[in-house]
């Protein structure tokens, strides 16, 4: 051979065995992958167990997960853990998960990746537990149904796990709210018992395996949707904090068909109107008070609020009950004491410790948007928030005010309940502010004085 021609292909070959090295499935593979697709409600939440075993020769501390694009499109949340110990004994050490790129995968796949906080050496193995939330994957089918009518949803995904590595043994469960399934895909061996469906198990996929299936099943429960809120936070050194929060709130469900009868829908409650909505819950924190609740016609007065000393429980109903499509628009407003959530760090800093998300039960949010109004003369606001979310700074004027105050704004799509976790925003502020407010009140007052006494004045002079 030519000796060029063997030091190009020496070149390739060390090249090729880079790529194959640096490709994760030469490096792990998973013993047992057990999967629980929870399709109770319209936030799809799913529980993946994971054996990973290190069958490389080098030590890696990164684990790959792999979803669709259809997935990956609708992802709220992914978190992990790693897990020590059986059943009662069972520890959970929580991982960082973040976003990742391979160079493989088909098209479209997106990647997450799982540091592990010792790597993991040759022939070793670790138990991992993820958790992972799907948003808007319920298809309602047909996409419309009458006031009578039952609602129907499909739900798409694969009988074998989508993985960069390779999989022994796997077994995915489904288990949907009733036992009323219409129709689901076989993959041998699939069984169905009454609420669940088992898929598996499957021995021996080769990375990127994949098998669609489509479940269609009844789903009656609320498919409450916030397109958007805003909610608005407003501190007052003089001792409250000022909740404001507005809703667009719609049912995602199959859309309604037909005129709405309200004598079928009272008469024959739980077989009328089944897949609709009208109680709707807000959990607020404890102690709060000059709760409010009205849309665009006027105050609603039908709310009732429990308190205790770990929560509030707003229970209050829109002014007719929400069908598939239909949509309704509301504020809530409340008080709450200035020392539940307003603290001094160490370094002398203010900070506001509240928590993130919406109040409602089982709501997604397609787009929140939360404004922390600090008090006039704050400085250096910095918002600590354990996930991604994007921010900027306004400008917020109201009455008595002089230079303003300072509004951090955190804005963020696709929220569910998992995300409603304590956030800061921490910010400097001196006290000689505290001054401005009702400096500028004795100033009005003083003029206001002055203004009557030279009134009273001119007036006796005439009265002379
Ligand atoms: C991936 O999919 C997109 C859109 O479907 C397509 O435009 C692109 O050519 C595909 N790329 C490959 C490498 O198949
Ligand atoms: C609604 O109720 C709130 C609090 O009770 C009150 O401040 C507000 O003025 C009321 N608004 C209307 C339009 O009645
Ligand atoms: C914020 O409040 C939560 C409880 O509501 C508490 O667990 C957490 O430690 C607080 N964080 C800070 C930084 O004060």
């Amino acid at each position: 051979m030519e000796p060029l021609l063997r030091i190009a292909l020496l070149f390739l070959f060390f090249h090729l065995s880079i790529l194959v090295n640096s490709s994760p499935s030469q490096h792990l593979q998973i013993i047992n992958a057990e999967r629980r697709i929870d399709l109770n409600s319209h936030i799809i939440k799913v529980y993946l167990t994971l054996k990973v075993e290190n069958s490389g020769t080098s030590p890696t501390s990164e684990v790959h997960l792999a979803f669709s694009p259809a997935e990956a499109e609708h992802l709220a949340v992914v978190k992990a853990a790693a897990t020590t110990g059986k059943r009662k004994k069972k520890t959970y050490v929580p991982l960082d998960v973040k976003s990742a790129e391979l160079p493989e995968g088909p098209n479209g796949t997106k990647f997450f990746s799982i540091t592990l906080l010792t790597p993991l050496s040759k022939g070793e193995t670790i138990t991992l537990e993820v958790l992972y939330i799907l948003t808007h994957s319920l298809e309602p089918f047909p996409v419309e149904i009458s006031q009578s009518e039952s609602q129907l949803v499909y739900f798409r995904d694969s009988a074998i796990l989508l993985s960069p590595y390779h999989v022994k043994q796997q077994t995915t469960f489904i288990k949907t709210p009733s036992a009323r399934v219409e129709s689901h895909t076989v993959v041998d061996p699939t069984k169905r018992v009454g609420t669940e469906l088992k898929y598996g198990p499957y021995e021996n996929h080769s990375p990127y395996s994949y098998s669609p299936v489509l479940v269609h099943f009844e789903n009656n429960n609320p498919f409450a949707v916030v397109e958007e809120l805003e909610r608005e936070i407003e501190i007052s050194h003089w001792g409250s904090l000022q909740i404001t929060e507005r809703y667009k709130l719609v049912h995602a469900g199959a859309k309604h068909k037909g005129v709405f009868s309200r004598v079928e829908y009272q008469t024959r409650s739980g077989a009328s109107g089944v897949s609709s909505f009208k109680h709707l819950l807000a959990k607020l924190p404890p102690r709060v008070h000059s709760v409010y609740y009205r849309d665009e016609i006027g105050n609603i007065s039908s709310s009732h609020l429990r308190t205790d000393f770990l929560k509030s429980e707003l229970e209050f109903e829109p002014r007719y009950p929400l069908f598939g499509g239909w949509k309704s628009t509301f504020l809530i407003g409340y008080g709450l004491p200035l020392q539940d959530f307003l603290f001094e760090s160490p370094d002398g800093r203010r900070y506001l410790n509240f928590t993130f998300g919406c109040p409602l039960a089982e709501t997604v949010v397609d787009k929140l948007i939360l404004k922390v109004v600090l008090p006039e003369g704050s400085k250096d606001p910095a918002a600590v928030i354990p996930f991604q979310v994007e921010q900027h700074l306004e400008t917020k004027y109201s009455y008595l005010d002089i230079v303003g105050r300072t509004v951090v704004v955190l804005e963020k799509r696709n929220v569910v309940p998992e995300h409603n976790i304590p956030f800061q925003v921490y910010y400097n502020f001196n006290p000689i502010f505290m001054l401005a407010e009702p400096l500028m009140l004795a100033s009005v007052f003083f003029l206001l004085f002055a203004a009557s006494v030279a009134y009273l004045h001119m007036d006796i002079s005439i009265r002379k």
